[in-house]
This record gives structure tokens, C-alpha cells and sequence, in this order.
């Protein structure tokens, strides 16, 4: 019997087309006697741009035409699907799944359906977790997507933090190939520093309690990423064998030019090796992974066979990296 290994045979993506500049953040804010400009942004961050789902519109909604486009990339149909896995810290309702509520709006039933909830990492997390149900056989063609509505959790009193995040959906289908594919994962979280990035709030007695909206602590955030990052990433080529040289494309989360830059650096990878959206996207969370490496497949720069580093970090406090063949 040939060994099974997952692969990647489409991508997919879809912002909401109501995209807002540093300079409507700057007015956004001004409003609420809060000041921001956007050299301060594009200095700190690098994003000059975020997109806003409208009213009403939830991350399931984004999720569908990613998942669409993805399906088409891969030449495959909805019926074609037997496991969905969304990521998100968004999710339309508090039950049931986003992923179940897309499964419907795909038209399908009947396929196993679950979230993720990894944060940032949602993405590397999901992808590992289908890799591993196609590699014993519980799925043959999974679609795993990132999808989040972040402008619903934002504090837009709070300039250091709503400047930063924007919503969107990525998608990918992953399918059982004799030929690799993914060849490693790396998953980790540390749950002693939930409090430096989370939304606290929940649900009881009818009511939010506690606030349901986003803090950070920017600077802890940041000092824990460079670091993790560069682990997570030698951990997979080590397991897969590969050394950091053979990398072809470093698509990370993209929360932050300088995280990305600095683990770039410390991979020794060259700058144009980097895929960096986040100046056109923001902070899309567990959607930012996939959204990048849509941009670079489909304009060309990701392609078959290159060996593709994927990495997430964020809330939980959570990370993981995933590496594979295109
Ligand atoms: N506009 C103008 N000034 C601002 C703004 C703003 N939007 N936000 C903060 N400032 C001010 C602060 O008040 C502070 O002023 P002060 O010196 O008078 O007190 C000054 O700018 C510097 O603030 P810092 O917080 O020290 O700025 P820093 O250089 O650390 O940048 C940032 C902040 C961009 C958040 C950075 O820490 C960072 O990127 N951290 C990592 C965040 C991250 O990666 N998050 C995502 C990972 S997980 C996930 O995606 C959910």
C-alpha cells in the first residue's frame, strides 16, 4: 500500500469589500477624541489597511466564498467534502459550530464538521488536525478555513488595539495524495499567559459578563512571538529532515511586519521569501494564514512542489508551525 499523505490542492480567500485606510482609522478615532495617524501604524505594524464585514454579515458568510474558490482551485464539488474544520475566535453563534453553519450554506450535509479554537493559530492547528484524520484515514478531502469578524470584538476606545485587526476568510482543500504534502507540524501552547491577549467576557444568566471585547499586552505579545516563531519553525524542518536553507516561502501570521521580518532573519531566509499581507490586510487572526498563501499561490509565487513554511501565534497564549511540499 502507497503511504498517504495529505496535500493542499486549493486555496481560496474573500475580505469583505468594505476596506478602511490608516487614515479612516485616524478619523474613526478622532471622533472618540482618540489620536492615531498613520505613520505611527505602518511604523509599529506595517498594515495600511484592514476590511470590515458589515452589519449582520458573520464569519461563516466569509467563509463560504473561500471555501468556493478553494473548491473550484481544486476542481472539486461540495459533495466531493468529508470533513470541515473552521478556525475562529469569531464564530457565528455560541453553538453550534461555524463550520456546521457553513457545511449547510456549502449545501452539503452529513460530513463531520467542527471549529477550532486556537486563536491565531487556529489555522495551523486545524491544518494539523486534518492532516492527521487523512493520514488515518477518517477524511479524504477535508476543507480547512480560517474565518473571522475581529471588528465585532474590537475596542474602538482603545487606539493600541483597534488599529490593528481586520476580518477576512482563507481557505484550503486538503486532500489524501500519495505524494507529500504536509511532512511536519509543531503545536504548543502555554496557558499561563491567557491574560496578555483575550477577549474575557461570556455568557451567563442571560447576560455578557465581563467585557467581550480585546486586550493586549502589545510588548508581551510581541517578546514571546520572535521566539516561538523561530522554534516552532526549526522544529518542523528538523523533524522533516529538511534544513532552513530548502525553504522556498515563510507565510506567517500576519500580525506584525517586525515579528515577521525578525523570524525571517533568524531562518536566514531572504526578505522576498517572505509572504507579507498584512499590509493590505491587517490582523485577520485564525484567517491571516490562509489569506497569504491564497495572495502568493495565486499570483504565481507559491508554486507545485515549492516547500512552504506556515506559522501561527497568538492568544492562548498559542503557536505551531506546519511544513510542506505546494
Ligand atoms: N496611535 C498612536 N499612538 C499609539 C497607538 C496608536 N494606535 N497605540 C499606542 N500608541 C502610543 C502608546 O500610547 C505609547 O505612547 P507613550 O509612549 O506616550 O505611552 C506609544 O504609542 C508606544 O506604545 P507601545 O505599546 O510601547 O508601542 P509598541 O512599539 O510596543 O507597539 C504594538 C505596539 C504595535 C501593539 C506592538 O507591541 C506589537 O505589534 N505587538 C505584538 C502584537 C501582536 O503581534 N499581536 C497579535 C498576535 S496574536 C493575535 O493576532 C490575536
Amino acid at each position: 500500500m502507497k503511504p498517504v499523505f495529505s496535500r493542499i490542492t486549493g486555496t481560496g480567500s474573500f475580505l469583505p469589500p468594505r476596506r478602511l485606510s490608516n487614515h479612516d482609522m485616524a478619523t474613526m478615532l478622532a471622533e472618540r477624541g482618540l489620536e492615531t495617524s498613520d505613520e505611527w501604524i505602518v511604523e509599529r505594524t506595517g498594515i495600511r489597511f484592514r476590511h470590515f464585514a458589515a452589519d449582520g454579515v458573520n464569519a461563516s458568510d466569509l467563509a463560504l466564498p473561500a471555501c468556493q474558490a478553494a473548491l473550484a482551485a481544486a476542481g472539486r464539488q461540495a459533495e466531493d467534502v468529508d470533513l470541515i474544520i473552521v478556525a475562529t475566535s469569531t464564530p457565528d453563534m455560541v453553538f453550534p459550530s461555524t463550520a456546521t453553519l457553513l457545511q449547510n450554506k456549502l449545501g452539503v450535509h452529513g460530513c463531520a464538521a467542527f471549529d477550532v479554537q486556537a486563536v491565531c493559530s487556529g489555522f495551523v492547528y486545524a491544518l494539523t488536525v486534518a492532516d492527521a484524520m487523512i493520514k488515518t484515514g477518517g477524511a479524504s478531502c477535508a476543507l480547512v478555513v480560517g474565518a473571522e469578524v475581529f471588528s465585532r470584538i474590537l475596542d474602538f476606545n482603545d487606539r493600541t488595539t483597534c488599529v490593528l485587526f481586520g476580518d477576512g476568510a482563507g481557505a484550503v482543500v486538503l486532500e489524501a495524495s500519495a505524494e507529500p504534502g504536509i511532512l511536519a507540524s509543531d503545536l504548543h501552547a502555554d496557558g499561563r499567559h491567557s491574560d496578555i491577549l483575550c477577549t474575557p467576557g461570556t455568557v451567563a444568566g442571560g447576560q455578557v459578563v465581563g467585557s467581550p471585547l480585546l486586550r493586549m499586552d502589545g510588548q508581551a505579545v510581541f517578546k514571546l512571538a520572535v521566539g516561538v516563531l523561530e522554534q516552532a519553525a526549526r522544529n518542523v524542518l528538523e523533524r522533516a529532515g529538511r534544513p532552513p536553507e530548502s525553504l522556498h516561502w515563510l507565510v506567517p501570521h500576519q500580525a506584525n511586519i517586525r515579528i515577521m521580518m525578525a523570524t525571517a532573519k533568524k531562518l536566514k531566509l531572504a526578505p522576498d521569501r517572505l509572504v507579507a499581507t498584512v499590509a493590505e490586510h491587517g490582523n485577520t487572526s485564525a484567517a491571516s494564514v490562509p489569506l497569504a498563501l491564497d495572495v502568493a499561490v495565486r499570483d504565481g509565487r507559491i508554486r507545485r512542489g515549492d516547500s512552504v513554511m506556515l506559522e501561527g501565534v497568538g492568544g492562548g497564549f498559542t503557536w505551531g508551525a506546519v511544513l510542506l511540499d505546494f
